[in-house]
């Protein structure tokens, strides 16, 4: 799943993973993750998250091939990785290695301008991730998680000035992915300006529609399947 920061990845990839029973790998949750436990590669990625910055792609890679190895055999999406060239190139021998087929990359297209909206009404849950919006997805109890009832947080790298420095890492590091994987003919591009379900219909669609035609991530029997 690419986008900008904010876009809706994971907001739509916790969906995809309900509805089809597939893992979830999210380099930022991972990376938060690990810095909540103190790990030597949270301490490490801690200083470039918190300004902005991409984590090193040599941390990146070796982070998310151990998660891929360990992806279940349901099959899984990657949210947040790759995000840059290089990034994409080593999941290519990953996934080669692993003899897993990339069938589908979404491209979540938001306006900047929509994007520091989501990003400044974004409250995550501490304890199990979940997401909310103040506006557009509000949980049951203002302020609290609806699945463990924790007080919901400003995540630290959603100050404006944070999320602007993520927007340029996003166009200078990230946007090339888009032809990189155009020509590979599996970029789909998704309004994401819409509103959570709307984005999730157009999903949906493609998925269903790639799974019939045989190519779907998820009614492939020969191994694990990735979106
Ligand atoms: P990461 O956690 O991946 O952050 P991100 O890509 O910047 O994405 P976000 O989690 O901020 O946004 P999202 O697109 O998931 O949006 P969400 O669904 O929450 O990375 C954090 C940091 O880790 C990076 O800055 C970097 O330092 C490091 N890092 C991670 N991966 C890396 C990598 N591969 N290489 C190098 N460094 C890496 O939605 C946002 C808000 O909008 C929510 O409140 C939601 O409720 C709302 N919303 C969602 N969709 C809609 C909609 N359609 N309409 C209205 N509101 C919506």
């Amino acid at each position: 799943m690419l986008g900008a920061p904010g876009a809706g990845k994971g907001t739509q990839c916790k969906r995809l993973v309900a509805r089809y029973g597939i893992a979830h790998l999210s380099s930022g949750d991972i990376l938060r993750k690990e810095r909540a436990q103190g790990s030597e590669l949270g301490r490490k990625a801690q200083a470039y998250m918190d300004r902005g910055a991409l984590v090193p792609d040599e941390l990146i890679i070796d982070m998310m091939k151990k998660a891929i190895d360990q992806a279940p055999e349901a099959g899984f999406v990657l949210d947040g990785f790759p995000r840059t060239l290089k990034q994409a190139s080593a999941l290519d021998q990953v996934l080669d290695v692993a003899g897993v087929r990339l069938d589908a990359v979404f491209n979540l297209e938001v306006d900047d301008a929509i994007i520091e909206d989501r990003m400044s009404g974004r409250r995550s849950c501490p304890t199990c991730g979940a997401v909310y919006h103040i506006r557009n997805l509000k949980p049951k109890r203002e302020g609290f998680c609806d699945h463990d009832g924790t007080a919901l947080v400003l995540r630290p790298d959603d100050e404006l000035e944070v999320v602007r420095q993520r927007l340029v890492a996003y166009h200078q590091q990230t946007r090339p992915l888009i032809d990189y994987y155009k020509g590979r003919g599996i970029l789909y591009q998704i309004d994401a300006n819409d509103g959570v379900d709307v984005v999730d219909i157009q999903l949906q669609k493609i998925i269903d529609s790639l799974a019939k035609a045989g190519k779907g991530a998820v009614d492939q029997a020969d191994g694990k399947a990735v979106v």
